[in-house]
C-alpha cells in the first residue's frame, strides 16, 4: 500500500479521521503535529511563541521528510504543510493525497471549541472569522490539488472514513 496523506485546513478532522482510517486499514497512523512535538520535546503553541512560525515550518519540513519516507502508513498533516512547494512534492511522491474540507463557519465552530492553534489564538470573533477566510483563500489551490476530496461538514469521522475507503478500493482495484 502507498501512504495515505490527509491534507486540509485546521478543524476539518484530519487527526480524528486519520486515526480511524488507519485502524480500518490495519496501518500505522502518524499525526505530523504530534510527531513534531515529540521530536522537539515542545508543544506547537510554545514553539510558535518562543521561536516564531518560520522555526515551526523548518521543524515541520524536517519531520515531513522523515515520515513520508516510511511505507504503508496514514499521515495527518498540519493545515499549513501544503504551503511549501517541496512539502507538496514529497507528499505527491509518498502516496494518495486526500483533502478534507469544511465551510468557514464549520471551521470557525470547530476551532473555537479547541485552544491549541496558535495561528487563531488571541483574536476577537470577527478577526478570527476574517483570518480563517483569508487563510482558506490563500491555501485553496493547494488543497484542491488532492487525488480525492471529502467535505466533512455534515459527516461523522466514521462516515468520512467509509467514503475514503470506498474511493481507495476503486482506485486500487
Ligand atoms: C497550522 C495548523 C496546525 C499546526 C500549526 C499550523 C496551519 O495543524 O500545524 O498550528 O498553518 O494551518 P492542524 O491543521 O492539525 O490544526
Amino acid at each position: 500500500m502507498d501512504n495515505v496523506i490527509l491534507i486540509g485546513f485546521m478543524g476539518v478532522g484530519k487527526s480524528s479521521v486519520g486515526k480511524l482510517l488507519a485502524s480500518r486499514l490495519g496501518a500505522p497512523f502518524v499525526d505530523l503535529d504530534t510527531e513534531i512535538e515529540i521530536k522537539n520535546n515542545m508543544k506547537i503553541p510554545e514553539m510558535f511563541e518562543k521561536y516564531g512560525e518560520s522555526y515551526f515550518r523548518e521543524k515541520e519540513k524536517e519531520t515531513i521528510k522523515e515520515v513520508a519516507g516510511r511505507k504503508n502508513i496514514v499521515i495527518a498533516t498540519g493545515g499549513g504543510a501544503v504551503k511549501d512547494e517541496e512539502n507538496r512534492k514529497i507528499f505527491k511522491d509518498s502516496g494518495f493525497i486526500i483533502a478534507l474540507t469544511a465551510s468557514p463557519e464549520v471551521i470557525y465552530e470547530r476551532t473555537t471549541a479547541e485552544e491549541n492553534r496558535p495561528l487563531l489564538a488571541d483574536l476577537s470573533d470577527n478577526e478570527k472569522r476574517k483570518k480563517i477566510a483569508d487563510m482558506m483563500a490563500e491555501r485553496k489551490s493547494f488543497y484542491e490539488n488532492a487525488d480525492y476530496t471529502v467535505d466533512t461538514g455534515e459527516l461523522s469521522p466514521m462516515q468520512v472514513v467509509e467514503d475514503i475507503l470506498h474511493w481507495l478500493k476503486m482506485r486500487r482495484g
